[in-house]
């Protein structure tokens, strides 16, 4: 087989995600273009075309590229919205949409982005990947909704939170494993481990995002931090902390939209001097190495390797 360079790979996602959003509107190109050159680490597209290796096709195949395509703009489109639905002004580094522009703008130009990503799929052939996209894209707005809906509960659990993120991240890239995997033809049973390892992979992925909204820098991630809990959005270290602290409990519990800046910050430096930092980074390697065992149950081969280091290598993303 011949040998796979990831770098290449992503070069050519690349030039086909700016081919992608040309325009006849200026402002639609401009504003999606924006998010595009700004950054992104690129991970759905990457898994796509990492998991493509284990099946009949040799190299990667042109589904394979679409679909690549496909996730990342679909993800984009989720990032725009996420931005207006929790009113950040940074990302990726650079000033969000709505802050560029408008709010009016970022929602059309995530309209955009997802049926841009639509676009790309239209022309794949087999069925199966159209009726498992539809069907988790569904899921993930039901996720989106979800943690609307749970914003500022503390009455929420951990079975709560594992089963939104599920919805608003780890399906995505399930999404970009198992499809992946079918682009190139694998084998029921490969399909199904790629799908899994997508899970795993997702479910630690956002866990560690949620960590490093308490422990990390503005500057590092090119994003706000300490925004989740002002967003009344209560992630792992917090639930892990109520269920310790009944005091702490009671504080969370009296936050609302309008609670003052002192009151969000006397709790977000009670979780950054909490131990259950480390139980959610522990809880998020467990998810990681559930995705590592069953990769190694894939054909050994190169492919297999450069998907350990990719994993590895977030899961110890700056934290
Ligand atoms: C951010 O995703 C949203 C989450 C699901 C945590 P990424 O961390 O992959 O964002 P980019 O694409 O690299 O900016
Ligand atoms: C993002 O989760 C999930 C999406 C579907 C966009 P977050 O809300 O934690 O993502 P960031 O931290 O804003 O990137
Ligand atoms: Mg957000
Ligand atoms: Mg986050």
């Amino acid at each position: 087989m011949a040998k796979l360079n990831m770098n290449n790979e992503i070069k050519k996602v690349e030039k086909r995600l700016e081919q992608s959003i040309h325009s006849n509107d200026k402002v639609l190109e401009e504003a999606a273009f924006h998010l595009l050159s700004s950054g992104g680490k690129r991970v759905r597209p990457a898994f796509v075309i990492l998991s493509s290796q284990f099946g009949k096709e040799e190299g990667v195949s042109e589904d394979t590229y679409k679909v690549a395509v496909a996730l990342e703009l679909i993800h984009m489109a989720t990032l725009v919205h996420d931005d207006v639905i929790d009113k950040s002004d940074k990302r990726r580094g650079r000033l969000t949409i709505s802050k560029k522009w408008d709010q009016t703008t970022a929602i059309i130009t995530g309209n955009f982005l997802l049926a841009l990503g639509l676009q790309h799929l239209s022309e794949i052939k087999d069925q199966r990947v159209h009726e498992i996209l539809s069907e988790s894209i569904v899921d993930v707005c039901r996720g989106e909704l979800f943690q609307f809906q749970d914003q500022f509960n503390s009455e929420q659990t951990i079975t709560n939170y594992l089963r939104r993120i599920n919805r608003k991240t780890a399906l995505l890239i399930q999404l970009a494993t198992e499809v992946g995997a079918i682009t190139s033809q694998s084998d029921k049973e490969t399909i199904r481990k790629l799908k899994m390892i997508g899970h795993y992979i997702g479910m630690s992925f956002q866990i560690v995002d949620d960590i490093l909204d308490f422990t990390s820098t503005e500057k590092k991630l090119g994003k706000p931090v300490g925004s989740d809990l002002m967003n009344g959005h209560i992630t792992l270290p917090v639930l892990l902390e109520m269920r310790d602290n009944a005091s702490f409990k009671d504080m969370i519990a009296h936050l609302d939209r309008d609670s003052n800046k002192e009151e969000f910050e006397k709790c977000i430096d009670i979780i950054r001097n909490s131990n259950n930092i480390q139980v959610s980074k522990d809880i998020s390697e467990k998810y990681l190495n559930k995705a590592l065992n069953l990769i190694d149950e894939l054909d050994d081969n190169q492919a297999r390797n450069l998907f350990k280091k990719l994993i590895k290598k977030m899961g110890s993303r700056n934290v």
